[in-house]
């Protein structure tokens, strides 16, 4: 009866099947899933979920912390169980049915969906659904690889269906920092000072009565897709890491940086590789996701401690960890997401944010979301609450994308998810381009000279001049600011080749 992961005997009672537990889901609910980055989410119940409204049609407005692995998200879409979704998501289905308008997806900053929920600004979670390595003699939760969202999921949800996951090991116990912020208007100052400071609980205190079932599933995490770094990817970390190295010359940082946070994918992944063979050393992460980098930044000795809110691994680094994790384990914690990307804590510590771009434009406003300013990608997920509050908020994306097709340096971004405001750097494979003290057509230039490729910059260095000649603060032609993007909709390339 696995007594070494439900340790309050009078729970052994609420053990049964996923197709139980997922009867206990209605029609109309809103639930409250675990998951972040593919890391930790509840496993059998949303399948089992899927399986039973192929056969009796249910509809459910899910919430995660962010995307789900194990094509759950494809799972319930075709079984059409999601009216609406939020706050992220990476599955292709499920991008399909968003766009086509058949899912409703709130696409939200990562910090603000408990906020919202606590507040009684969005309806409640009716039940939560969270995977977990074990419960306390106290009916307390043990979470696994991500905290996302699921403390206050389960804290604010009426029932708990909690599935314990036995291919997930009993080492993470410890590794969480269980923190809810007090309600307003007396809340207090998050205490959070460095990356590494613990301020919670290691584990999430609920009441035992509201765990409604129990689940024992056995199916591991989604490896991570991140591809390895190319030639592109190096280059734009040797781009940043020139960067910092200039400013610990400047004096303006030192020689272990700040606290760096790293955006999910493929490229985000490559320049914290970079960062390996760098001069830095002592550095430490506050982030969100820790992917193979981090791990890899630990070995080589360069990374102190690591703060996220997840773990999400490639097949091969997950052995290696796991191996040995008490190797890592007192030099990481997992937090929720709305501390690791709380705006107050954010702003404190100093973070540096290296986030990806589909596209930014002249004047230095980025679009992280929307492929020709309609079709969702993924969402903003913590970018933006990264970006504003940084103490250098970074946006990295290679200059061209589908085979040189599209620019990623546009006259004016199709859809805005980082204002001009709140950007700082931008880094390209052709070069980085510092947009701190700059006016816009100082900015344009910089971003010209420095970003753009070679095939475009003729090109949008017309487009810039032509817009001055017309004056303004930042300039544009309304009537050629969205060409490119046209063109790509109807030829399938943003110029005449
Ligand atoms: N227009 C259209 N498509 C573009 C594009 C552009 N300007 N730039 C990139 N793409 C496409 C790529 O071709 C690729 O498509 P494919 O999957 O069909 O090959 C896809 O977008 C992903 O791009 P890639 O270059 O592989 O980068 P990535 O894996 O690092 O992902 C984002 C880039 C922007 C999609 C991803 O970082 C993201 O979703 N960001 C928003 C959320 C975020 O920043 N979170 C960070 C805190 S959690």
């Amino acid at each position: 009866m696995h007594r070494d992961r439900i340790r309050l005997d009078s729970l052994h009672s609420k053990v049964m099947t996923a197709a139980q537990a997922a009867a206990l889901i209605e029609d109309g609910m809103t639930v409250g899933m675990s998951g972040f980055t593919r890391a930790g989410e509840a496993k059998a119940v949303p399948a089992a979920l899927a399986e039973r409204a192929r056969v009796t049609p249910l509809k459910i407005s899910l919430m995660t912390g962010a995307s789900l692995g194990n094509d759950l998200d494809k799972q319930l879409t075709e079984a059409g169980v999601l009216a609406r979704r939020m706050p992220f998501q990476v599955d292709s289905t499920l991008r399909k049915a968003i766009n086509d308008g058949s899912v409703m997806f709130i696409d939200q900053h990562l910090s603000d969906t408990v906020e919202q929920l606590r507040n009684r600004q969005i309806k409640a979670v009716d039940l939560a659904v969270i995977e977990c390595v074990a419960i306390t003699e106290e009916g307390h939760l043990v979470l696994s690889t991500s905290v996302g969202n699921s403390a206050s999921f389960a804290i604010l949800a009426k029932q708990v269906i909690v599935e314990i996951n036995l291919s997930q090991p009993l080492e993470l116990e410890g590794l969480h920092d269980i923190y809810i912020p007090s309600y307003r208007p007396t809340r207090l100052p998050i205490p959070v000072l460095k990356a590494d400071t613990r301020i919670g609980n290691i584990a999430v205190q609920i009441d035992p009565a509201k765990i409604a079932g129990i689940v024992i599933s056995n199916q591991p995490d989604s490896p991570s897709t991140v591809l390895p770094p190319d030639d592109d990817t190096k280059a734009i970390a040797n781009h940043l890491v020139e960067f910092f190295k200039n400013e610990v010359r400047e004096d303006r940082l030192t020689n272990s940086l700040m606290p760096l946070q790293a955006g999910i994918g493929t490229i985000a992944n490559a320049v914290m590789h970079g960062l390996i063979d760098s001069p830095f050393t002592d550095m430490t992460m506050y982030s969100e996701v820790l992917q193979d980098s981090t791990f890899d930044l630990f070995d080589a000795g360069k990374l102190a401690f690591a703060s996220g809110s997840s773990m999400t691994l490639s097949a091969r680094k997950h052995e290696e960890v796991f191996a040995d994790f008490n190797r890592y384990k007192s030099r990481l914690v997992l937090r929720p997401q709305e501390i690791s990307n709380h705006p107050e804590v954010i702003r404190r510590l100093g973070i540096i944010g290296i986030n990806t771009a589909l596209e930014f434009d002249l004047y230095g406003n980025v679009n992280s979301t929307h492929v020709c300013g309609t079709r969702m990608m993924n969402g903003i997920g913590g970018s933006g609450d990264f970006a504003r509050n940084a103490h250098l908020a970074i946006f990295v994306t290679k200059s061209i994308a589908k085979g040189g097709a599209i620019s990623s340096v546009v006259p004016m971004v199709s859809h805005v998810d980082h204002t001009e405001h709140d950007v700082d750097i931008l880094v390209t494979e052709q070069g980085l381009a510092d947009l701190r003290g700059l006016a816009p057509r100082e900015r344009a230039r910089v971003i010209i000279d420095n970003c753009v490729h070679p095939d475009f910059r003729q090109a949008l260095s017309e487009y810039f001049n032509k817009a001055c000649g017309m004056g303004g603060h930042t300039p544009h032609i309304l009537r050629d600011a969205l060409a490119w993007h046209i063109n790509l909709e109807e030829t399938g390339r943003m110029l005449a080749s």
